[in-house]
């Protein structure tokens, strides 16, 4: 069953998208011309994140998707029954289903994605598989908190599941920030699973976001058309290429846009100047040590109370809980 959104939610993301129009303005006025990562997300850039993930290179979503296949009845003891499960970036909602179907009698499911088309398709194929199970979607920005008090209060407990590694996103202040809202919004005897990358070497790391096939790069130039589409830029997405490095001082991948040649664009009523070779920061994906990222989450607040990691090391599930 699909439950309706009520108006107050309505208005708290129509405040959003107000302040969407300034964050991608101010990111372009900076020294180090930078575009938030969740504009990646329009039609065409949900079709090639899915496709990214089905790439060799992506060693990403086909390790964690193991690790849920393998762990998923462990972390649904420690989740226990009753749960309402809310999704940070939901996606296409694949390992998600692995999770419902571990979870001993799940009382709510709430998809949060910045991507309508994405919403629309896990939602319809969720409550195909979970006929059952009350489905609240949710529209909007993730780190805008939302008060789902009203809709929970029939649960045992709230569980925010949060996979594909999208805290790396953030740079460690705001991971910090994040986690934060996620401790306020479980509550007390609430929890965190999230998913997260783990550090390794620089030549496995930079092929999975320079993948051969060139469909990274086809998403990440994307990001301009999206652009283009919603907000009346105009960017020329030939007139940039994709670039993706390894930066070992800060444990992050970075994927940027390079400008091919001197050139303006115009947004809104700016104009916004490129020199050539000049750059704009696209995402940060953040690598942890398990160590590391536990000791974010405690820093946090939660208690680090169980890990789960593939053989290699390469990726891992963590389940913070809130005393
Ligand atoms: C890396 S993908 C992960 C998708 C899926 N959870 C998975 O594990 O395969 C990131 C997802 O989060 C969504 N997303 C990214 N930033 C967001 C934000 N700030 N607010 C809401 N959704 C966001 C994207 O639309 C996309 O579905």
């Amino acid at each position: 069953m699909i439950v309706q959104l009520e108006n107050e939610i309505q208005n708290q993301i129509a405040e959003q998208n107000q302040t969407a129009i300034n964050e991608v303005l101010s990111g372009l006025l900076q020294r180090q011309k930078e575009l938030p990562c969740k504009y990646f997300y329009d039609k065409r850039g949900a079709e090639l994140f899915d496709e990214i993930c089905e790439l060799p290179e992506y060693y990403l979503t086909r390790t964690e998707l193991e690790i849920m296949k393998k762990y998923a009845g462990e972390m649904a003891d420690c989740i226990g029954p009753r749960a309402a499960v809310i999704e940070y970036g939901s996606g296409s909602a694949v390992k998600t289903q692995i999770l419902l179907q571990a979870l001993d009698k799940p009382s709510l499911y709430v998809p949060m994605d910045i991507s309508a088309e994405y919403l629309e398709y896990s939602v319809r194929k969720l409550s195909r598989h979970f006929p059952h199970l009350q489905i609240l979607p949710v529209q909007g920005d993730f780190t805008d908190y939302l008060n789902l008090a009203p809709y929970t209060r029939w649960a045992s407990k709230k569980i925010i599941y949060f996979p594909g590694s999208t805290i790396g996103n953030f740079r460690p202040a705001a991971a910090k920030r994040l986690l934060r809202q996620m401790f306020t919004q479980c509550g007390p005897g609430g929890g965190v699973l999230i998913g997260v990358d783990l550090l390794k070497e620089k030549r496995i790391l930079e092929a999975a976001y320079n993948d051969s096939r060139g469909v990274t790069a086809e998403f990440n130039l994307n990001l301009l058309q999206h652009l283009n589409d919603v907000y009346g830029s105009d960017f020329n997405s030939q007139a940039f290429r994709h670039r993706a490095v390894f930066n070992s001082r800060q444990s992050r991948v970075e994927m940027y846009l390079v400008s091919l040649y001197a050139q303006t664009v115009a947004i809104w009523d700016r104009l916004v100047f490129f020199k050539p070779n000049e750059s704009i920061l696209t995402e940060c994906s953040y690598k942890y040590s398990i160590t590391s990222f536990k000791r974010l989450a405690q820093q946090s607040g939660f208690t680090a109370q169980a890990v789960w990691a593939d053989a290699n090391h390469s990726f891992s599930i963590h389940f913070l809980n809130r005393p």
